[in-house]
């Protein structure tokens, strides 16, 4: 029994589909861009606050430092192995069959919570701006249980809906084309800058005193849930998550050496001045202890303590757009990742069946769709958050320990782009990662092993004795997969296809 057979990086280039490479680093700064702005800095830094105050900014740069060191690794990887399936595909070249298993089962926990959670995050400001209109959903249809406290909530219908509606769209083959994605991301970019300019005048410097009342990692007396700016950086983290899109699309990238380094370390850059900025201005105008008021809607509550209700409506529907794309790509890529691991053998085939007049893999899209909504709609969010980033920062870690590992063992191989200061990169990558999952609460750690553990089942159970890899058939030889090389939409990861 191999469980380490692998894929040679031939094997997996000849399986893609030769697309067409346009993509400048303005597009993949835009994308990048489109898939990290969204819940993280809308929705999260409201916990954020509360758990670092207005250190909460050096929290986001912690973030920033570990996702650079584990961008640069991405690109490495995506540049030599220039194919869909992201993590999962470079896992398999590089450790063979079940790390890439471990991996892609990791990455469908990561993108469907993903989107869970955004769907919470895109719900808490849909019914503020309906309250605008004056229009109230019963409260208990507006979040999950338990999301709240004080406050009885039992459903997210508003998450629920706008889930299973980007599935109906992703199912029937529609994908946001990329001038219609570089559009959103200006929007949202124009929305952030019109809140910095606008709010800027409120800040009250005596807000911001105490700046680190939490230190870097205390826990209160009685509560195991841990404070302080790294803890804190483990929440905000999610902000970050999205710019492994732009390693996805190395096979469509121009001089992809240069340009997906820089796609990534710009989209990086920008989001992480935006959210500093951001949260200076948030915890100057508002006390950081006061954000439990609005904790699902902090950006909305800074602007209404600011009395500038206009400006609350445009952001409103700012954000609702940005966290509308953010999940797009996200089921995207979850349903992609499903189609490469069914086409691969090591999930049943109903997952990779294309459907014949969409040309999409309309069965496993809409089983995980409905599965996300499901989630989005009964979990709380702050459940689902930690929970992805753990797989996240997870994915990350053997992505960096493939460089490090591919370095050693295949130094000639041909690379469009190298890390720079490999080791050093990879490690500090990986020393950062741990550190981050040292900040999630312990409850998450164990959801994460039993998530684990259910992945090992149905390895064990199902996969390891269906494995094209395993049967000595290769990949690619079934209906999905022929198929596929008539259908571009399935061959990018998390990318949304060009137009
Ligand atoms: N980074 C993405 C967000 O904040 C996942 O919504």
């Amino acid at each position: 029994m191999n469980l380490l057979r692998k894929k040679t990086v031939d094997q997996l280039t000849a399986e893609a589909t030769p697309l067409k490479r346009t993509m400048t680093t303005f597009d993949l700064t835009m994308l990048g861009i489109g898939a990290i702005i969204g819940t993280g800095i809308f929705v999260l830094t409201g916990k954020g606050a509360l758990t670092a105050g207005p250190a909460l900014c050096l929290s986001f740069i912690l973030a920033a430092i570990c996702c650079g060191f584990a961008g640069l690794c991405y690109a490495e990887f995506a540049a030599m192995v220039p194919v869909s399936g992201s993590a999962y595909s470079y896992a398999y070249v590089a450790f063979g069959e079940i790390i890439a298993f471990i991996i892609g089962w990791d990455l469908i926990l990561e993108y469907a919570l993903q989107a869970a959670t955004v769907s919470a995050g895109w719900s808490g400001y849909f019914v503020k701006l309906l309250d605008g209109f004056g229009i109230h959903l019963p409260t208990a249809l507006t979040a999950a249980w338990g999301t709240t406290p004080g406050v009885t909530t039992w459903f997210n219908l508003p998450g629920f809906v706008i889930v299973l509606l980007i599935t109906w769209l992703l199912s029937i083959g529609i994908n946001q084309t990329r001038r219609a994605n570089d559009a959103m991301v200006i929007v949202k970019l124009a929305i952030i800058v019109l809140f910095i300019v606008c709010t800027v005048w409120f800040v009250n410097p005596a807000n911001w005193r105490p700046f680190s009342p939490y230190g870097v990692y205390t826990f209160q007396p009685g509560s195991t849930q841990p404070m302080g700016i790294l803890p804190a950086a483990s929440i905000v983290f999610f902000s970050f998550i999205g710019f492994d899109a732009v390693s996805s699309s190395a096979e469509e990238t121009i001089e992809p050496n240069r340009t997906l380094p820089r796609g990534i370390l710009y989209s990086l850059a920008i989001s992480t001045v935006l959210y500093v900025v951001m949260t200076l201005i948030m915890t100057g105008v508002v006390k950081y202890t006061e954000f439990s008021r609005f904790v699902n809607a902090p950006v909305a509550g800074v602007i209404l303590a600011t009395g500038m209700n206009w400006l609350a409506v445009i952001v409103n529907l700012g954000a609702l757009l940005g966290m509308t794309t953010v999940m797009l790509v996200q089921l995207y890529g979850q349903s992609r990742i499903c189609y490469a691991m069914s086409r691969d053998g090591l999930f049943p085939r109903f997952f990779g069946e294309i459907h014949p007049r969409y040309r999409t893999p309309f069965k496993g899209t809409w089983f995980f769709g409905l599965l996300t909504a499901i989630a989005g709609g009964f979990i709380n969010i702050n459940v689902l958050f930690e929970l992805v980033n753990i797989g996240t920062l997870t994915a990350f870690i053997i992505v960096s320990a493939g460089v490090l590992w591919m370095r050693r063992t295949q130094p000639d191989a041909h690379r469009g782009f190298r890390a720079p200061w490999v080791p050093f990169t990879p490690i500090c990558a990986i020393v950062f990662c741990l550190v981050l999952i040292a900040g999630l609460n312990w409850q998450t750690w164990v959801r994460f092993v039993v998530w684990f553990l259910i992945g090992m089942g149905v390895y064990f159970g199902y996969s390891r004795r269906r494995s094209k890899l395993g049967l000595g058939g290769g990949t690619g030889t079934d209906t999905a997969a022929s198929t596929a090389s008539a259908e571009p939409a399935v061959t990018t990861t998390t990318a949304p296809v060009g137009d």
